[in-house]
């Protein structure tokens, strides 16, 4: 097992291994004082590993209840959000005890909010169940839900009280699932360097790797854990990701998504001469060994009008994260008229 010390405002440990699952309660018991815990989980992930969460606080000597949700991003919005923070109410929870988000994104982000809303705050774990959430959502204290007029537009950070990687809940994953967690698996090696980047293929997505990825974002959210400058860079591919995200009506996924948008930017900063036209083929070739989209049929018109509600844009000015070569990616603030030039840089090549 791999141990990574996260020391943001309220400093915590991820780890990442196998049979941590078994042993939650147990890990759960040294982190606060109240022995009564809610897991919280949707449809999906719940039959098949809450019996196993809720048996290990129970071993633990917490006193376990549950709180399960229609699986999905639908459910990341106010109703479900409240419908929680009620539970936790009737449940009696008091600001010793812990709730567990076990699940994926979704899962993290909504129960990660309603620990910070809930008596202006309780401890919470996350046990991520997909690879997209190990390497990047369940890391870093952003929680946040959705609203009508956008994703992830209300939210908190706050940070867990400790992160559990089982690497054995990554078997039940459907292969789609997985390859999506795989895009931002190399975005991280895009960010980091040819120690990770070249390291990665379908097949070495293992413990070593998962850890690495979780590393740079440690790095990341220490140095600026308010989104403020470093940590932006983990929104690489993810400007004109979410807009053909958004454009697609989420029929591609979020994984799918950012491989475009990496791609995309990647052949606009080699068009713009910011980076070798190698290293923009590098990236898409890399995406594509994953089976990863690199392009997008959608027009640009219609990729830019999705793209200026980006929640990151701020005044006349958006923020892109351009690479300039493998382990140096940076923030090159671009005003929103240029918008346009990229788009059609990044849909050409
Ligand atoms: N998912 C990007 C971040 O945590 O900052």
């Amino acid at each position: 097992m791999k141990t990574i010390e996260v020391r943001a405002s309220r400093p915590y440990a991820v780890m990442v291994g196998r049979g941590l699952l078994p042993a939650l309660g147990e890990t759960c018991a040294t982190l606060v004082k109240g022995r009564r815990a809610m897991v919280v989980s949707e449809t999906t992930v719940f039959p098949l590993h809450g019996a196993a969460a809720v048996a290990s606080l129970e071993r633990a000597g917490f006193d376990t209840v549950t709180h399960v949700f229609p699986a999905g991003e639908e459910s990341k919005c106010g109703a479900e959000f409240l419908d929680l923070v009620n539970d936790l109410a009737a449940s009696h929870l008091t600001r010793s005890d812990l709730v567990v988000a076990l699940g994926g994104g979704v899962t993290g982000d909504l129960t990660g909010f309603a620990a910070a809303c809930y008596l202006r705050g309780i401890a919470y774990v996350q046990v991520p169940t997909t690879l997209l959430a190990m390497v990047d959502s369940s890391v870093g204290g952003k929680t946040a839900i959705d609203l009508p007029a956008g994703k992830n537009l209300c939210g908190a950070f706050y940070q867990p009280a400790a992160v559990l990687c089982d690497l054995d809940l990554l078997k039940t994953l459907p292969g789609a699932v997985f390859r999506d967690g795989c895009a931002e698996v190399i975005k991280y090696g895009v960010l980091s360097g040819r120690a990770l980047f070249d390291a990665l293929t379908p097949e070495t997505i293992d413990e070593s790797v998962i850890a690495a990825c979780i590393d740079d974002k440690r790095q990341k959210v220490e140095a600026d854990e308010f989104d403020n400058g470093a940590r932006q860079l983990l929104n690489l591919g993810h400007t004109l990701g979410h807009a053909v995200e958004k454009e697609s009506c989420f029929t591609l996924s979020h994984g799918q998504a950012v491989s475009i948008g990496m791609a995309m930017i990647a052949r606009a900063a080699a068009r713009f001469g910011l980076c070798a036209p190698e290293t923009a083929a590098e990236i898409a070739a890399k995406l594509a060994a994953f089976g990863l989209p690199t392009a997008t049929a959608q027009s640009p018109e219609a990729i830019l009008a999705a793209a200026l509600g980006d929640k990151k844009r701020r005044g006349d000015t958006l923020t892109l994260v351009v690479p300039r070569a493998i382990g140096d990616c940076v923030l090159h603030p671009i005003p929103v008229a240029a918008l346009p030039d990229w788009i059609a840089a990044g849909k050409e090549g």
